[in-house]
């Protein structure tokens, strides 16, 4: 087992280079087998959850090969099976997209439920009623999802919430329907957009992602494609965030700085200096920030998977901030946590009200899921003395590296095996 190993007090400078999207990566690996050709993948983040996801590729039959350290070839030219109900399917929330690319593709699929974080239930309830409306007969029992369909056929399918993975599934598995789907109330994430491009770039006929109404054309093929996943925007943001907090000079290099728009306002809110350029953003902190009020939101709101890193900020800054997290309906598990370094913080429900502290103390403390380990992360930056996070299987499910990308810009981080 391994653990990061901090010690608090290093003012951060320089330049951290973002990976490709953990959340678009993990859509887009799995897309790739509707292809019947070659994809290569580019831009791919170093993380457990791709590994894991080109190995499941493999079992099913696409051979599915690292060409370099962020490039994959995904070859589904010959017969997948559409059983994909073993373990290492359960281990990434993320292969329930198998379901939606495996339908659209063979018109069936048989896959574990997902596991992945646990901050809440967790429901598919919408991918599954978007796969019914498309035509699919849907059983669900001992953890496993069936669907199957003489022909998904297009259809309207109104989401009752803004769901991302929904979202994702349903494109996936109408990109191959007879006829046109309109998706209403249609989450907008980058990572939405990324998959509808490559989907697009392998002949699919999607418009109008990025926006609340998505319209997708069904083709009775698609095809191979290259293509470049866009940068992290939880990744970047956790860095601006680890930047605020720690001071210091950081330019988070190699990303898309209008995805960024909803923290760069908060943190210029709280006193950051924030200035943006073509592809990548300057942070400069200097002293004690104001305390701000936070509700995260699907895109283009504030994004819950920074939530985490956010309230270990705000738990150092001046007065009172409010957090409330209104996607996810247990996600302050890591509060706990932070307390064991010092911060004041009280949960109720949805809503954590935070009193800022002018100190943190390093303890050793656990990394309760991956954006909540990201924030002992932070918080370690900040706190006096030694913080020892163990866990950390969870943060290496998505950062890639992150113990060298701070210790470049001048934190005192490692990595030790217990
Ligand atoms: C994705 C992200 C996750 C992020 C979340 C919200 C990936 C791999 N993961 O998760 O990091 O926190 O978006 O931005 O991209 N819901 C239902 N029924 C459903 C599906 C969702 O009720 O069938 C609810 C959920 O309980 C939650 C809300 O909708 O309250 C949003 O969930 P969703 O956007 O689907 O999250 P994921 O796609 O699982």
């Amino acid at each position: 087992m391994e653990k990061l190993v901090i010690t608090g007090g290093k003012r951060l400078n320089g330049d951290v280079y973002i990976s490709g999207a953990k959340n678009a990566a993990v859509a887009i690996i799995p897309a790739a087998i509707m292809a019947g050709g070659v994809c290569v993948i580019d831009n791919l983040p170093y993380i457990e959850d791709v590994a894991s996801l080109s190995s499941t590729l493999n079992k099913l039959g696409a051979s599915c090969e690292r060409i370099d350290k962020h490039t994959l070839r995904v070859d589904s030219t010959g017969d997948i099976t559409t059983y994909a109900a073993f373990d290492e399917v359960k281990k990434i929330r993320a292969s329930y997209y198998l379901l939606g690319a495996l339908l659209g593709r063979y018109k069936k699929a048989e896959v574990a439920l997902p596991g992945g974080c646990n901050f809440g239930t967790r429901p598919i309830d919408l991918h599954l009623k978007g796969f019914k409306l498309l035509g699919a007969k849907v059983e669900v029992s001992n953890g496993i999802v069936r669907v199957n369909a003489d022909r998904l056929v297009g259809t309207q399918i109104y989401m009752d919430q803004v769901s991302v993975g929904a979202t994702i599934n349903i494109m996936l598995a109408a990109s191959m329907a007879e006829g046109t789907t309109i998706i209403e109330n249609a989450a907008k994430e980058p990572h939405v957009v990324d998959t509808a491009n490559f989907l697009n770039m392998m002949g699919a006929n999607i418009k109008g992602a990025g926006t609340d109404v998505i319209r997708i054309k069904g083709v009775e093929k698609l095809h191979g494609a290259e293509y470049t996943i866009i940068p992290d925007q939880i990744e970047a943001g956790t860095y601006m965030i680890a930047a605020a907090i720690a001071g210091g000079d950081v330019t988070v290099q190699n990303i898309i700085p209008k995805h960024m728009d909803s923290l760069t306002a908060k943190l210029a809110e709280m006193g950051v200096r924030v200035q943006k350029h073509d592809d990548s953003i300057r942070i400069i902190s200097e002293g004690r920030l104001d305390g701000a009020n936070i509700k995260t939101m699907s895109y283009p709101g504030f994004p819950t998977d920074l939530q985490p890193q956010m309230t270990a900020l705000l738990s150092v800054c001046n007065g009172v901030s409010i957090v409330t997290e209104n996607v996810w309906d247990n996600r302050y598990q890591y509060v706990d946590q932070l307390r064991q370094l010092g911060a004041m913080i009280t949960v109720e429900g949805r809503v954590a009200m935070i009193q800022g502290r002018e100190k943190l103390y390093g303890a050793k403390v656990s990394a309760t899921d991956l954006r909540a380990g990201a924030a002992m992360v932070i918080a370690g930056l900040f706190a006096d003395g030694v913080t020892e996070i163990d866990n950390i299987r969870y943060i290496d499910r998505g950062y890639e590296e992150i113990e060298e990308k701070l210790s470049n810009i001048g934190a005192s981080i490692k990595r030790v095996e217990v």
